[in-house]
């Protein structure tokens, strides 16, 4: 399968699995990655013998020196929801590493339930000087647990490829209000603060005009800000979890370039509607 996708075409969307698609792009095309995977991702295969590995000597060393296969296992023993979850993703952002170039970021968005488990596997897998950011989306909305701290938080883990040339500037990124505007100068006040690792955003309204009806859709206000800071107009941004197409609109909202992937044909009906005449579509079968 070869999606008609060059640098120099326009921005593209692919109706399809991920992996074989992603496998065939050309590697370090890419600014900026984000990706926001589906924790429970339908696989029933069972995960190798890498399950009862606890040894201390590693059987491969990761991209960052480590023994990473160890690590894996240790994992794996705990959580075999995490194994298959990683089974899943972790072909996957291997690809999303060649992807990025040199100064490229990866965003990977996750929940509570699998990022701990993630964090560790991915500083072993790219090695942790490349990890740059843990950024907390912290939200207020839905009903609230009764018997323990309602859980009301994503997390976004961001990795670099290269730590000592990664592209960023929060210069260009939407300032947030102060939250004691009383305490800095009118000026400052009016200018508003630079946003922390932790973000308070709303999520997407449901009577409001962002809502596309797709489940899982994420802010655009989340993705501005992914978008403003790890990358520049003109820039290749790729999300190969698209669902309804949010990094798509807000990319090309802020000028840069980008690449779809989806494989949910609703999916790709609603992208369809929030991205420009322009973009080119492909579909390919599995
Ligand atoms: C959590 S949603 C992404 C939501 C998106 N960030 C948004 O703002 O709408 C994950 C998406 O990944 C898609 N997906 C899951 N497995 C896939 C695969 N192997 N290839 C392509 N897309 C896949 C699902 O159909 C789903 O739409």
């Amino acid at each position: 399968m070869q999606p008609p996708w060059t640098p120099d075409g326009p921005d593209l969307v692919v109706h399809g699995d991920n992996l074989p698609v992603i496998s065939t792009l050309p590697d370090e095309s890419f600014r900026l990655i984000y990706i926001d995977p589906p924790f429970n991702t339908g696989r029933t295969q069972r995960r190798q013998a890498l399950t009862t590995q606890r040894s201390t000597e590693g059987t491969r060393v990761g991209f960052g020196g480590n023994n990473y296969d160890t690590i894996k296992g240790v994992l794996y023993s705990y959580d075999d929801t995490f194994a298959d979850y990683w089974e899943f993703l972790e072909p996957r952002l291997q690809e999303a590493w060649r992807l990025l170039d040199d100064r490229g970021t990866l965003y990977l968005h996750l929940d509570y339930r699998e990022v701990h488990y993630a964090k560790v596997a991915l500083d072993a897998l790219f090695g942790r000087d490349s990890f740059l950011n843990e950024i907390i989306w912290a939200y207020d909305y839905g009903a609230r647990a009764t018997k323990k701290w309602p859980s009301k938080h994503d997390t976004i883990l961001v990795y670099v490829k290269n730590p000592k040339n990664y592209y960023f500037n929060n210069e260009e990124v939407d300032r947030e209000p102060y939250m004691a505007p009383g305490l800095v100068t009118a000026e400052k006040a009016a200018r508003g603060k630079l946003p922390t690792d932790v973000w308070w955003h709303t999520i997407v309204s449901p009577t409001g005009k962002e809502k596309t009806g797709y489940a899982t859709q994420k802010p655009e206000g989340i993705l501005r800000r992914i978008v403003q800071a790890s990358s520049q107009p003109g820039d290749w941004v790729l999300d190969f979890f698209a669902g309804s197409g949010t990094t798509g609109a807000v990319a090309q909202a802020l000028k840069r370039r980008v690449v779809l992937v989806e494989q949910n044909a609703a999916a790709i009906e609603i992208i369809t509607s929030r991205l420009s005449n322009e973009t080119a579509f492909a579909k390919v079968s599995a």
